[in-house]
């Protein structure tokens, strides 16, 4: 037995995760299949609290929002960053904390916000525009509600531009020039309790000192904030930590960035006299690695390309396809054979960006072989469809050995369900 990736062992040419055998579980649960280490998941949680001890960790949702992964959050003592409605309903079922939940999103309809007062939930405000509807839905139900501002700090992660959300033309956040008046508005206006403030920068951000510069910017606001009268009781700096999609890559450690913000957020508290929390809000290095996503090849084609056509494409893994993103690739049942050829891995989809994996250098591929898809626990599932008239696949937990089926396959009556036929179609 030997370690291929992170948590994840090849037994007997078999990759195996959570002690499970790769192979073994498709026959029984089926392909495609999201398969997630309960352990690792737990792990990356709790080294990323190691790193910042009294900082509160609000578990980004968006990245799985499968009830049983949020319930695992909700027993680690993870709050929740939450994005919708949705979100929100789901977060609470799994017993987080209302208090450590943040209601964030740039355009949340007008029952969002009342779901947010209505709940107790803090939300994170977007705009002047949202300010001024929160207030008045909480005044009508006699409610005052928690808030901190999403600030747009201005500031570029360095990542791909589809997930940099802290740049001055982002859609995220109140420009920072304009947060200190956005605040004395809070102050005024019925209904409203600011207590923090809030900033993300992007996603899988690698390099890190642009996170050094937002912690900088956002505690030269806290402080003209404090001056105004607010009693900050936190300061949410979002999140962002990549992970190395590519194996050996070196990339930063959740202790490189305490080391970096730590210092700044500590030493700029102490000078201002205030004591807030900080918050971290991390989906990806929370769950990515905890899961492959098994499928299995379909077909061959030696074409331009040899082209190998598995059962999964961006339907369920739409990373590749929206971002050109990388995600290591292992024929599962082969995982020790050495690399013989390029494959070029390609879904079902009829879509011609639906490629999974480019020129990849891999052992003999036929029909049948299961490929993994490694690094698929966040933004895999959460970001898929059905496109195609395809049904979604199963996800099932591993731990130490054992299997539980989070969600089941879908079916035809899941294409359908909602769907109403007008009478006179029947
Ligand atoms: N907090 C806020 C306000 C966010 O917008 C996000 C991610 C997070 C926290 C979590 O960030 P993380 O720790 O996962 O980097 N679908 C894209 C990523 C989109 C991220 C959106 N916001 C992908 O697959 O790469």
């Amino acid at each position: 037995m030997f370690t291929i990736k992170n948590h994840l062992e090849i037994e007997n040419g078999h990759l195996t995760i959570g002690g499970v055998d790769a192979v073994e579980i498709v026959k029984r649960y089926g392909s495609p299949l999201y398969v997630t280490n309960e352990e690792r998941v737990r792990k990356n949680f709790r080294s990323y609290q190691d790193a910042f001890p009294e900082a509160d960790l609000y578990y980004a949702a968006k990245a799985n929002g499968n009830l049983t992964i949020l319930k695992i959050m909700a027993e680690e003592g993870a709050g929740a960053d939450v994005f919708s409605d949705g979100e929100l309903y789901m977060a609470l079922l799994a017993g987080i904390p209302k208090k450590k939940i943040l209601f964030n999103g740039n355009s949340k309809s007008d029952s969002e916000l009342l779901m947010a007062v209505m709940t107790g939930v803090r939300v994170s405000v977007d705009s002047f525009d949202e300010l001024r509807t929160l207030s008045s839905i909480a005044k009508s139900e006699g409610r005052v509600v928690d808030i901190a501002f999403r600030v747009n700090p201005d500031v570029s992660p360095q990542t791909h531009p589809k997930i940099a959300t802290g740049l001055k033309t982002s859609k995220f956040g109140v420009p920072h020039e304009e947060v200190i008046r956005a605040y004395k508005e809070a102050l005024d206006i019925p209904g409203i309790n600011p207590v923090g403030i809030h900033c993300h920068i992007g996603s899988q951000i690698l390099n890190i000192t642009p996170f050094a510069e937002a912690m900088n910017k956002m505690m030269d606001l806290v402080e003209q904030v404090s001056r105004l009268g607010v009693k900050l009781e936190f300061v949410d700096i979002g999140s962002g930590l990549g992970i190395p999609y590519e194996k050996g890559i070196r990339v930063p450690s959740t202790a490189d960035l305490a080391n970096l913000i730590l210092p700044i957020f500590n030493e700029r508290c102490v000078a201002a006299g205030i004591n807030p929390k900080l918050i971290l809000e991390p989906g990806r290095y929370i769950l990515a690695d905890s899961t492959v996503l098994l499928t299995t090849v379909n077909t061959m084609k030696e074409a331009a390309k040899k082209f190998v056509g598995i059962d999964a494409g961006f339907n369920l893994l739409i990373r590749p396809t929206m971002y050109d993103s990388y995600h290591y690739v292992v024929v599962a049942n082969k995982a020790d054979a050495v690399a013989v050829d390029t494959y070029t891995i390609v879904g079902p989809i009829c879509e011609t960006g639906d490629i999974l994996a480019n020129d990849r250098e891999l052992p003999q591929i036929e029909k049948g072989d299961i490929v993994a898809l490694l690094d698929a626990g966040a933004y895999g599932f959460s970001m898929s469809s059905q496109y195609n008239g395809r049904t979604r696949c199963a996800e099932v937990l591993v731990q130490k050995g054992d299997v539980d089926v989070i969600r089941k396959a879908e079916t035809y009556d899941d294409l359908l369900s909602n769907q109403v036929i007008p009478a006179r179609f029947l």
